[in-house]
């Protein structure tokens, strides 16, 4: 789909892949709500996470950023800054270093680490590294720099246009149109007995993670030790040893407790970069974490996009056609911002198009953000259906489960492992009383109070490569080693409850190492939704492996065959009163350890697994502030085996509560006088608090065991949770008020706007 989700790569995996364990019939530790291992740590403040690494000598760094929104850097002046107290080192564009290429588009570099041409507000210029902090941003602001400023584009459709002003060389379309088809769109229309056509517009989102972006660097000779807030240490690793043109193994990158990130700690950041050119230049240990307000300018945001979107529905509520033309852009830089997946795939309709353009603007770049493209479609797709099925006077979860698919069209109609897409709908709208819902007089004075629903599916599989390694000592008590990022999502948690449940071990048993690429083997980043499905296989099959040395070793001692033993409670148990604690296991105690190595396995042949959703939102409306209250939130969810209730509810809430945002408050303002964003901080960009938030958001998962997937049978979880929030409540606010929102946000001051023009036309 895009480079942060490389497309699965059957060949890679070895011929000799290890026997794929079999689905558990019943468990006793997965799919409990267990508490999260690292719980404790986490409230009492106990938890170190990047930002609060601090080794013996290390300095501090700030970074000056280009203030405009298009400029040129003409001259640096570094004199005074340099003269100032605790200034170790300063870095400008001319330091050695400093000029390596950075992104990468097709044909070749379009940037440098700190480039002359800067081409979006916050664009960075020069670095530097003093004893403290404070040192260091009073050095940064002494730097004088002496810009040519140039003319700017903020609107992707301006940005196209001749005479526009050029962002790279080339022009500011970024590639060619994405496009897709099947069936021919024009015979499908001439066949609907409605055809529908809609612009909606989306909000840039910024990704807003509590812990910042940033990094610690540290050289021993020739050899980098990084701290990085990452998803992924291993993709920093590899892009890091390609900028510093070193070998992998001179680069560690450690990561330790993680304040999520939503995608925008995918990739190596440019403050890595320059933490670790300026530990070099210093010989000390170098930290350089982004303030919050560079986070909004520099760390990336969900793209805003213009999605038109033409339907055509026979009054039987049969698709016949789906036409997505697409505008969005990913700011200065190239990244990934295809949207249309969702109108391919989540809905049977034999006649698609979808086209889509990129453009550059004068503005900080994308970066994937929690489904990537899926709930901006949602917004136009989701508002479709409901008015599709209000034209055609169908109920809308009713229209929906008409076109469910058990094949993904998208991908040459393989089938799917399981579509829980119809469970879902049905078991959503009962379990949120829907029908009475519907029913139910929308006027209550002032008040107009409506329901809405939306479905989704996300699209990317996951990437089958994962080695995990768990270690057996003496006492019975186990390591786990394991390579993925835990965001914050509770990865350790439900890795280690994959480990209790084959070994039959307390949790509490469990030692766990994480993320850091000195000591665990390789892993994928942790994102596109797959760190439980590609990583808990590799966890079963490594203790599957060490079971399988304890019970051999067991049946040696015991004279009895192996099949016949189990582990429970720390214990060989076996036939009749048969009972051997591990720690009278004479091979173990004679070896002190036992290894199992796991590897994930392949993702089933000619089948495809990915998760499904409906949410169903009621709001209320007040039409004399147009204030919108979300009262309730349900989200249905198909993402197979729930391997712990609490950190699968919380993906859920937080997905929502996240949707919320994107649907009413959350959008980058850009100022069109200067290209400068005018809400840079937490107080003007708005995320939602408690208060916004309904107070009991129901999350329901349908579990449809799915025995195909994987071994433990989970699909993502993380990125569904978010898609089809905003849709379903925007799909409320039209129950409620006959008001359809296509702008960015459901906005009070356009709403009761829009609702006295309405009264004054009575
Ligand atoms: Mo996600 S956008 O893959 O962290």
């Amino acid at each position: 789909m895009r480079a942060y989700y490389p497309s699965d790569p059957a060949a890679d995996v070895p011929a000799s892949a290890p026997e794929r364990p079999a689905p558990w019939a019943e468990t006793s530790v997965v799919g409990k709500p267990l508490p999260r291992v690292d719980g404790y740590e986490c409230v009492s403040g106990t938890a170190v996470y990047t930002r609060d690494v601090a080794l013996p000598g290390m300095l501090h760094a700030a970074v000056v950023r280009c203030p405009h929104a298009h400029a040129r850097v003409k001259r640096v002046d570094t004199a005074r800054a340099a003269s100032l107290p605790g200034v170790r080192a300063i870095l400008t564009g001319d330091s050695p270093g400093a000029g390596l290429p950075w992104y990468f588009a097709a044909g070749g570099a379009t940037s440098r680490l700190l480039d002359p041409h800067c081409r979006h507000e916050g664009e960075e210029v020069a670095a530097v590294a003093a004893e403290s902090l404070e040192q260091a941003r009073d050095a940064a602001r002494a730097i004088e720099v002496e810009y040519e400023t140039l003319p700017f584009v903020i609107d992707p459709a301006e940005a196209l246009k001749p005479g526009a002003p050029p962002i790279h060389e080339g022009g500011n379309q970024v590639r060619e149109r994405e496009a897709y088809e099947r069936g021919d769109v024009e015979k499908g229309f001439a066949e609907a007995d409605h055809v529908l056509q809609e612009t909606y517009r989306t909000p840039c989102e910024i990704h807003t993670p509590l812990e910042v972006h940033g990094s610690v660097a540290r050289w021993d000779g020739d050899r980098l030790t990084v701290w990085d807030s990452t998803q992924g240490v291993f993709g920093v690793q590899e892009q890091l040893a390609r900028c510093l043109e070193l070998p992998l193994s001179h680069v560690r990158v450690v990561g330790s407790y993680m304040g999520g990130g939503f995608g925008s700690k995918l990739e190596l950041g440019k403050y890595t970069v320059i933490a670790a050119l300026l530990a070099r230049q210093t010989g000390h240990p170098v930290k350089l974490f982004l303030t919050r307000e560079e986070s909004f300018l520099c760390a990336g945001n969900r793209p805003a996009n213009t999605l038109t979107l033409k339907a055509g529905v026979k009054a039987d509520g049969t698709l016949t056609a789906l036409q997505l033309t697409g505008l969005g852009s990913s700011g200065a830089y190239p990244s990934g911002s295809g949207t249309g997946y969702q109108v391919a795939d989540l809905y049977l309709c034999p006649n698609v198009r979808i086209v889509e353009t990129d453009a550059y603007i004068n503005a900080g770049r994308a970066r994937p953000m929690r489904a990537p493209g899926f709930p901006q479609c949602s917004w136009a797709l989701e508002q479709t259906m409901d008015a599709l099925a209000e034209r055609i006077g169908m109920d809308p979860v009713t229209l929906r489960l008409k076109n469910v698919p058990n094949v993904s069209q998208r991908r040459g109609g393989q089938p799917y492992t399981s579509t829980g897409l119809s469970r879902c709908l049905e078991q959503g709208a009962r379990a949120f009383d829907w029908e009475e819902a519907r029913r139910r007089p929308r006027e209550h004075g002032p008040i107009l109070r409506g329901v809405g629903v939306a479905a989704c599916i996300w699209g990317y599989t996951g990437q089958p490569v994962s080695t995990a390694i768990v270690k057996c000592h003496a006492d019975g008590s186990c390591d786990l080693t394991l390579g993925a990022s835990d965001l914050g999502t509770g990865t350790k948690t439900v890795m280690a409850m994959v480990v209790a449940e084959e070994l039959g071990l307390p949790i509490e048993r469990i030692r766990i190492e994480h993320a850091d690429t000195g000591t665990t083997p390789y892993a994928v980043p942790s994102g596109g939704s797959q760190t439980v499905l590609v990583n808990a296989p590799a966890v079963r099959a490594a203790a599957v492996e060490v079971k399988r040395q304890i019970l051999e070793l067991a049946a040696a001692q015991l004279g009895c065959p192996a099949a016949a033993l189990g582990l429970r409670d720390g214990a060989v148990v076996g036939p009749g009163e048969t009972r051997l604690v591990l720690k009278d296991l004479k091979g173990l105690q004679q070896q002190r350890v036992l290894v199992g190595v796991g590897r994930r396995h392949p993702h089933p042949e000619g089948k495809v697994a990915l998760p499904f959703a409906a949410q169903f939102a009621e709001v209320e409306v007040d039409t004399r502030t147009g204030e919108v209250c979300v009262r309730r939130l349900l989200g249905a969810h198909d993402s197979g085996r729930v391997m712990n209730r609490l950190t699968y509810d919380n993906q859920v809430f937080g997905g929502m509560a996240m949707g919320l945002g994107f649907a009413m408050t959350e959008a980058r303002v850009l100022d069109p006088e200067t290209g400068r964003m005018l809400n840079a901080n937490w107080s003007d960009y708005r995320i939602p608090t408690a208060k916004d938030v309904p107070a009991e958001p129901v999350c329901l998962p349908v579990d449809p065991e799915d025995a195909e997937c994987n071994s433990v049978g989970a699909k993502g979880l993380g990125e569904p949770a978010t898609i089809p929030t905003a849709a379903a409540i925007a799909n409320a606010v039209y129950h409620a008020t006959g008001i359809r929102v296509t702008e960015p946000s459901i906005d009070p001051s356009q709403l009761v706007r829009r609702l006295a023009e309405r009264r004054e036309r009575g």
